[in-house]
């Protein structure tokens, strides 16, 4: 049996084989026994249902490949940050961009209306510590929607600033899926934050999330004037590149809706300063629509950061959040920046 067995496993690449009448998983060469367990445990912490076992020896792999990639990159000493196994860790980055990431938007905004203030800005921003102005960190779900999470995280914190005896809401991001298709805004297939400003603009205000909640799919419009809380007077571009101007805005104004260019390796990010040479700045290579909270310096590698709230829930990344380096038009996070002027 043993030996029928050894001989089976040996030639069939890699589905099933049956021992003791148990079907079991059929590793291909490479994969380590220690890789196999850390794929076990994290399958039984992360709650993971496998469709069949192709479907759980295909993640496998991918998972196997995932832990290299992030112990070579985790064993560099020039590296700013730290990437970790996490919820994403079985998927390869071309599942993981059709489930999360948007197609590329084409933002270009070469002429910004932002008007510059006088004053000079303070080293270090974080709008967290100012007041109740930000929302615990959202989960976008398997829909390319982060636009609508960067356009109500803009919203939220900017209306809870500016407008006099407004509280914070959390407001619905369901409502720019369904309805702002006019504004060149594609629901789960991606949109623009600036699109978004304009649709709550003309549209006369946005829902909050418990009158019209997210489900993470496209539905039909359910917007109800009665039931808006929350408005745009104005649509601030920040012009393409000019990350001073950003800076100027989330120091002064609030914070700001911002896109940029997610390659492999951030998926896995944990921590630090994130800076990678390799992605793309352009206008058409934006994939992710993100919000600027806050800027600093950080302490251990004198890196200028941007501190940025993601939507894909509190348990990636940091508590949710991540580090960008700053000054250099990272990964095109200057590319396409803006945010509203609420009423
Ligand atoms: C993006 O927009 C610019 C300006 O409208 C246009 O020239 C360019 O062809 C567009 N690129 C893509 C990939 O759609
Ligand atoms: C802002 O930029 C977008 C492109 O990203 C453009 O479609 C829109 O018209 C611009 N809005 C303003 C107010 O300039
Ligand atoms: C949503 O708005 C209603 C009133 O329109 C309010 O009672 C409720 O507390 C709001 N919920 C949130 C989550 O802001």
């Amino acid at each position: 049996m043993k030996l029928v067995l050894f001989t089976l496993c040996l030639c069939v690449f890699a589905v099933i084989c049956l021992a003791d009448n148990q079907p079991v998983l059929v590793f291909k060469k490479g994969i380590n026994p220690r890789e196999i367990s850390a794929f076990k445990s994290w399958t039984v912490q992360q709650g993971m249902d496998y469709e069949s076992l192709e479907d759980e020896q295909q993640k496998m792999e991918v998972f196997a490949n995932n832990i290299r990639t992030i112990e070579e990159h985790n064993s560099k000493k020039e590296g700013t940050w730290k990437m970790e196994i996490n919820k994403f860790s079985h998927l390869s980055f071309e599942e993981f961009s059709s489930l999360y990431l948007m197609l590329a938007q084409n933002c270009s905004a070469t002429k910004g209306n932002h008007v510059i203030s006088s004053k000079a800005a303070p080293p270090h921003k974080d709008w967290r510590d100012e007041g109740n102005f930000v929302t615990p960190v959202k989960n976008q779900k398997k829909c390319g929607s982060c636009w609508t999470f960067s356009t109500t995280g803009c919203m939220e914190s900017a209306t809870a600033i500016h407008v006099q005896g407004h509280p914070l809401y959390s407001l619905s991001e369901q409502q720019l899926v369904d309805c702002a298709q006019a504004y060149d805004d594609h629901g789960c297939e991606g949109g623009l934050p600036s699109h978004a400003f304009e649709y709550i603009r003309y549209n006369h205000g946005i829902m909050n999330e418990s009158a019209y909640p997210y489900v993470a799919e496209d539905q039909k419009c359910k917007f109800q004037a009665s039931k808006a809380v929350a408005f745009v007077k104005k649509v601030v571009n920040i012009t393409q590149g000019a990350e001073g101007d950003i800076v100027d805005a989330v120091a002064f104004q609030n914070p700001v809706s911002i896109a940029f260019q997610v390659t492999p390796d951030f998926q896995g990010y944990k921590s630090g300063v994130y800076s990678n040479p390799t992605c793309g700045t352009k206008p058409d290579q934006v994939n992710h629509a993100v919000l600027v909270v806050g800027y600093g310096t950080d302490s251990a590698t004198n890196m200028d950061y941007w501190l940025i709230k993601n939507s894909w829930g509190p348990d990636w990344g940091i508590n949710g959040y991540f580090k960008m380096q700053k000054g250099v038009n990272m990964c095109g996070i200057a590319t396409c920046a803006s945010y509203p002027i609420v009423v």
